[in-house]
């Protein structure tokens, strides 16, 4: 099982941009909670992508086609706008999960519509950074289920 996690806009200033919603703790922190629980779960690779540029995260996701076998996701700010994010989640046909560090539907109004969220079959939301553990958890069940 091979597992393509990625990260979309300002998630690389985790620690620093607004502790408040998104916690103290830093992007490598996050990498590396990914490896180790996808490691944990049983899977051989998981790669942690990130990326603030829209076009580069939908070449990314079209990269995994034939070479991953599933993508936890959290697109950020383009959650919300971004029907490119959508296609090509569409387009590559893997098992996707959404997932969120804070808890987008507490939010503003805005942020409760989610583009991505329609070509995923399950979605973690305000769960912090646990939250990508318990999205790989969902990712492994549906590949071994
Ligand atoms: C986020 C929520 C988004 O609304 C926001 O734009 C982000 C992070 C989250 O992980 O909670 O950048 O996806």
């Amino acid at each position: 099982m091979k597992a393509l996690v990625i990260n979309g806009p300002n998630l690389n200033m985790l620690g620093t941009r607004e502790p408040g919603i998104y916690g103290t703790e830093t992007y490598e922190t996050l990498v590396a909670l990914c490896k180790d629980s996808g490691r944990e779960l049983g899977f051989e690779v998981v790669e942690v992508y990130q990326s603030n540029h829209e076009g580069a995260i939908i070449d990314k996701i079209q990269e995994a086609y034939g070479s991953m076998d599933g993508i936890v996701i959290n697109p950020a700010a383009y959650t919300h706008t971004s029907v490119g994010i959508l296609d090509a989640l569409k387009a590559v046909t893997l098992p996707a999960v959404e997932v969120h560090i804070s808890d987008v539907d507490a939010r503003e109004p805005f942020r409760q519509v989610s583009y991505a969220g329609m070509a995923c079959f399950a979605r973690v939301t305000g769960e912090g950074l646990a939250g990508y553990r318990h999205a790989l958890e969902l990712l492994r069940d549906r590949l071994q289920g």
